[in-house]
């Protein structure tokens, strides 16, 4: 155990008491224990390689590459992306499908290339083998996008999982994003990146790493073109990146590179080539459209950890309502339960929860409740007895049930890689919805064990059941909160088919948002934690996670109320609007910051209810289309370098840019704007890019920009649905699109406007099947007399 580990289990588990530390001192044990029964030693290994090609079997959307020491089958499939698996690996099973493997591609054809390889010739994509085993992606126009080199593989002379290592190269210029929720993104820079889902146990800021989340997905943006490569394989490993160097006058130049290594699992991946929108559309029709959040979990949520009695909640919601500051749903964490137990009420302090969640629902405010997988191992506990009859727990390499350490103490944790314990588990939250509440909040589901020494998780001898293929906790870990997240999922769906489920979580794995988005977990009060909890839903979003946002105010400590003020402007753009802390930090409400922070808070709230209507356009746009509501200013330019490497602003949609303040002290920012006009949404003053501009940024707002044509849909003063439009510049059009939320279970249809101008004016139509119409909502027009 080194320092650091333990200052992390003493922080973890010192609100809950002494009592836990000696459990968690005996959990390590009991883990290192299992781990050295569980699993076999290593031993001596082998290394291998590919070899050379023997033959070659042409099958639908590519084939099978047969080389002397391993075979590669390719597979092009009809959404565009290709498949490719070493040593027989097939696409399915997967962990990261929304279905089944899409189908081949009947034109994709696998053809002789030179000097003995191989390639198959799709729509959007090449894919060129070498005899040893290199593949190249490069676009139709043959332009290389990148190389793996023939991979290795460590077999253990005793058997057991071969380790392997891909080492891949990517153009000079290429800059990498992805890896999940990394806190010192969006753009990954050199250095070495865990895959393991994890617990930093104290909050935190860029550096730590890894996080919750993390995925084999690497999102590559180079000149030549935007890539998305996705190794599918869930097991442990890191990736090592480094950036490419453009060789200055007549030096050459020195390639990016990507090293994977896994400790086991199937070498097979996924590429999607394309713009950043293609690439993220056809990630999504493999992976799954995310879940549509409903309205209300747009607006804002108030959070903390330690609300002690119903008394309070109430209190904290009238704070809000007499101060005119518009709530959308109060969440309750861990101490809300009886004695930290998972699916229970303190039914002292809790008396009448129904009553509270009824009488906020008529206010218009939700109520979320946290969910932890962690069950109490104590028999009479009703969810312990009810999953032991289900045989519902992960256990042991000998069949003992597993305990770990968490807030209720002794807990036994349910695998959820088992479709029957999914639907145990699911049918748990009818007594959620009872107690009133309306939306989920996964928490510890690494999963989060708390030990003295080591990792924070079960052992990595603990047996899944893995839908039926049987594995350890080295495979399942990393899925083990999708996993859970779909449970709570499917079971809401079940229970409550009328209403959109509402689940976020903690953690989770390539595919999750099919089931719910996830927030920045226990970040770091500070101003370099304001970043990183930006980077956060940046980087998220290009994993295909669209619905994400921090803890305002940070999770520990007390903020400045500059930082908080700066926090809350930023979070006011950002899907997931919500304020929360730990229960040691001091207050979070808009209130406690003096009178200043107050009012321009209040602007910040009263900005996101006016925006409603566009963040639900966003949320529809997502689920079709799977780009994110918030994207790098690189999105629909990834060939414009300097936009790649900038971080400190973003794209809200195709209509407006933010420029959140992330520094302490300043009332004016510098921003990179991307080529067009832009108006200053607060000034009304048009900018023309690409150029960098410096504006005002006074503690009352933080500078946004409209892009000009935007056609914005927004929440009039009487409530309803108005078009707010941004004057195209002269000879040019505009347009934008609005999809009216009506409620759930509609699908509703997608109106198209565009916006033109005839001299003065600015015209407004609607594009429809029959023709274009008048538009039916009340149009604003802005920035007409632009200074
Ligand atoms: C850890 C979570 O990240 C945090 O948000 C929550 O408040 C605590 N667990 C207590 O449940």
């Amino acid at each position: 155990m080194d320092g650091r580990d333990l200052v992390r289990s003493v922080k973890a588990v010192g609100s809950v008491g002494a009592a836990q530390g000696m459990r968690t001192v005996r959990a390590a044990w009991r883990r290192r224990r299992a781990d050295a029964s569980g699993l076999p030693a290593r031993g001596a290994e082998r290394a291998r390689v590919p070899g050379q090609v023997r033959e070659v079997e042409p099958g639908p959307g590519g084939g099978v590459i047969r080389f002397s020491r391993s075979e590669l089958r390719i597979l092009v499939a009809v959404n565009g992306a290709v498949f490719w698996g070493w040593d027989g690996a097939d696409p399915e099973p997967s962990y990261a499908l929304a279905g089944r493997c899409p189908e081949p591609d009947p034109r994709a054809v696998l053809e002789p290339d030179k000097d003995g390889g191989w390639r198959v010739v799709a729509e959007r994509v090449t894919v060129v083998v070498s005899r040893h085993g290199a593949v190249e992606v490069s676009t139709p126009g043959g332009v290389p996008l990148r190389r793996d080199l023939p991979p290795r593989w460590w077999e253990a002379a005793g058997g057991g999982p071969a380790r392997w290592m891909q080492r891949s190269e990517v153009g000079a210029d290429a800059r990498f994003f992805g890896l999940g929720g990394r806190a010192s993104g969006p753009r990954l820079r050199d250095g070495t990146y865990r895959l393991w889902n994890t617990d930093p146990g104290a909050a935190f800021a860029p550096g730590d790493d890894p996080l919750y989340i993390t995925m084999p997905l690497q999102l590559v943006v180079a000149d030549a073109g935007t890539h998305l490569m996705f190794y599918d394989n869930s097991w442990d490993g890191t990736v090592t990146l480094r950036e490419g160097e453009e060789g200055a006058g007549s030096g050459h130049d020195r390639a990016g590179t990507a090293e994977l290594r896994m400790d086991g699992g199937p070498l097979r991946c996924w590429v999607m080539v394309g713009t950043p929108a293609r690439v993220l559309l056809t990630w999504a029709s493999l992976t799954g459209a995310p879940a549509l959040p409903p309205a209300w979990a747009l607006g804002h949520h108030h959070a903390r950890w330690g609300f002690g009695s119903e008394q309070e909640v109430r209190r904290i919601v009238e704070g809000y309502q007499e101060r005119g500051l518009p709530l959308d749903a109060v969440h309750l964490d861990i101490d809300h339960y009886d004695d930290h137990q998972v699916f229970t009420v303190d039914t002292e302090r809790f008396p009448k929860l129904p009553v509270l969640a009824e009488e906020l629902r008529r206010d218009g405010i939700r109520l979320v409740s946290i969910v932890d997988p962690a069950v109490k191992a104590e028999s009479g506990n009703a969810v312990h007895d009810s999953g032991t009859a289900e045989d519902a727990f992960v256990r042991d390499a000998s069949g003992r049930v597993v305990r770990g350490v968490a807030w209720p103490g002794d807990a036994v944790f349910p695998d959820f890689t088992h479709a029957r314990v999914r639907e145990w588990w699911g049918g748990l939250y009818q007594e959620r919805l009872a107690q009133g509440f309306s939306g989920f909040w996964h928490d510890m589901n690494e999963p989060t064990s708390f030990t003295a020494f080591g990792e924070s998780t079960l052992p990595r001898s603990a047996r899944h059941a893995l839908e039926g293929c049987g594995g350890d906790h080295r495979e399942a870990h990393n899925v083990y909160a999708l996993c859970m997240a779909r449970a709570g999922y499917e079971g809401l769906r079940k229970l409550a088919p009328q209403e959109r489920p509402f689940v976020f979580s903690r953690s989770g794995w390539a595919g999750m948002q099919r089931y719910g988005g996830t927030w920045s977990g226990d970040v770091a009060t500070s101003w370099p934690g304001l970043r990183a909890s930006l980077a956060l839903v940046l980087g998220l979003g290009l994993c295909g996670v669209p619905y994400s946002g921090p803890d305002i105010g940070g999770f520990d400590g007390d903020p400045s109320p500059e930082l908080y003020l700066r926090w809350f402007q930023l979070g006011a753009y950002l899907p997931l609007f919500r304020t929360h802390a730990s229960l040691r930090a001091s207050r979070r409400e808009p209130w406690e910051f003096g009178p200043q922070v107050l009012e321009h808070a209040r602007l910040a709230l009263l900005e996101r209810r006016r925006l409603l209507p566009y963040f639900l356009t966003l949320a529809h746009l997502a689920r079709r289309t799977g780009a994110p509501y918030v994207r790098p200013l690189w999105w629909s330019a990834p060939e414009e370098r300097a936009l790649r490497d900038c971080e400190d602003a973003f794209l809200l949609g195709d209509c407006l840019l933010v420029a959140p303040v992330l520094d302490p002290g300043a009332d004016r920012r510098v921003v990179r704007l991307p080529r067009g006009r832009w108006y200053d949404t607060a000034t009304g003053r048009a900018h023309e890019g690409p150029a960098q501009v410096l504006v005002d940024a006074p503690l009352a707002r933080i500078p946004v920009f409209a892009r000009a044509g935007a056609v914005l849909p927004v929440r009039g003063e009487d409530g309803e649905l108005e078009l707010e439009v941004w004057a195209p510049e002269p000879g040019r059009t505009g347009g934008g699109l609005v999809v009216p939320d009506l409620g759930d279970g509609w699908e509703p249809e997608i109106e198209r406007y565009t916006a033109r101008r005839h001299g003065r004016r600015v015209v407004v139509e609607r594009e429809g099947e029959d023709g274009v119409s008048g538009p039916p909502h009340p149009v604003r027009v802005r920035g007409l007399h632009e200074r």
